[in-house]
């Protein structure tokens, strides 16, 4: 069983994980030690600020399954309806048997692209990648229910260290939906397309899900919703940090901000301080003063133009082989190739 999982990821890397939970894997030495650093780290930046990844615990990917069914949150339906139009045709175009998904969650969407995998091939595997335990169990689930023929290893790992341990002797479909991208900054985005065309072999397809830049009246409540489940999100971020690092952030006292910053084109939500206070980070021997009405950016969720994004990603060497969108043209699905990286056009 150990060996039939740890196929994924490549022979040279097979020791550094493990296999922990029922087919789940995770690196050996990546702990809570890693992620207490990397919230450190950012919260002691100016201005201060959090990697997305931290607001996805346990109650944290509950809330944002919660999220997804809004509906003031447009983008998941607009995605899910997309595909479940293409997902045979974009089968067809990447003949692969194996679907690596990035930033799976609970892989609710991800249903019609193993629909169209077990139609086409009638067998695979599936590994979805997520920092959250909670959603690869809930992904396990799902896909022994509905695709018994396919099989699972889930991997319990940030998208880098899962990028750079897979195994490039099997041809696969990187799938990352959900507009996830737009929640790195700009620079760690650049470094992801590097880091993750570096991996890629050279039969690897990569299938993108970004939410375009449109009207902010349609944008900014899918970022602030009537019922404070966004809200509820991110301040729950403020609390795993307390959990991950010791230190203490007084919920009562950080306030929710959701802006659309339109030079950007992106969305910036934010806890403030209601008053200043200190937030003290023990095991770190550190502490910060946090002043009345100074942002600690939680989350970034930046637009795309499509057009644009297809531009920047040919120098990293990835061909388009199919864009699809949806009749208000909100969101869009992009399948690229790996290929030589070029600045010329095709
Ligand atoms: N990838 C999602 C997006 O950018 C993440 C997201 C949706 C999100 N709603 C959020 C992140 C609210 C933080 C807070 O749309």
């Amino acid at each position: 069983m150990q060996r039939e999982h740890k196929e994924i990821i490549s022979a040279e890397d097979r020791t550094t994980w493990a296999v922990t939970g029922p087919a789940i894997l995770t690196p050996r030495e990546r702990g809570s030690d890693q992620a207490a650093a990397s919230m450190v780290r950012t919260l002691f930046d100016r201005p201060r600020w959090l990697e997305p990844c931290h607001l996805y615990d346990e109650k944290g990917s509950l809330l944002f399954e919660d999220i997804c069914e809004l509906p003031e949150y447009y983008p998941t339906r607009t995605e899910a309806a997309i595909l479940e139009r293409e997902a045979g045709a974009l089968m067809s175009l990447a003949p692969v048997e194996c679907i690596v998904e990035l930033g799976a969650g609970f892989s609710k969407k991800t249903v019609h692209i193993l629909k169209a995998l077990t139609n086409a091939r009638g067998r695979g595997t599936f590994a979805p990648v997520d920092v959250s335990n909670t959603a690869l169990m809930a992904s396990k689930r799902m896909a022994e229910e509905l695709f018994p023929e396919l099989a699972f290893t889930g991997i319990e790992a940030r998208f880098e260290d899962a990028i750079t341990s897979i195994t490039r002797e099997i041809p696969k479909l990187v799938v990352f939906l959900g507009s996830t991208i737009g929640n790195f900054t700009p620079t760690d985005m650049l470094h992801f397309f590097s880091h993750l065309t570096e991996n890629m072999g050279p039969e690897d397809y990569l299938l993108l899900g970004v939410d375009r830049i449109k009207d902010p009246a349609i944008i900014e409540p899918a970022y602030d919703d009537s019922r404070g489940t966004t809200a509820a999100f991110i301040l729950n971020g403020f609390h795993n940090v307390n959990r991950v690092t010791g230190a203490n952030f007084r919920l009562e006292k950080i306030a929710f901000r959701s802006r659309y910053n339109h030079k950007r084109a992106q969305v910036e939500m934010c806890g403030i301080a209601r008053e200043t206070h200190k937030v003290e980070f023990p095991r770190q021997s550190a502490s910060f003063v946090w002043e009345k009405d100074e942002a600690i950016l939680m989350e970034t969720s930046r637009k795309f133009d499509p057009e644009d994004l297809q531009v920047q990603l040919r120098c990293f060497g990835l061909e388009t082989l199919g864009h699809w969108t949806d009749p208000e043209q909100w969101f869009s699905l992009l399948l690229f190739r790996r290929n030589a990286p070029s600045a010329e056009s095709p």
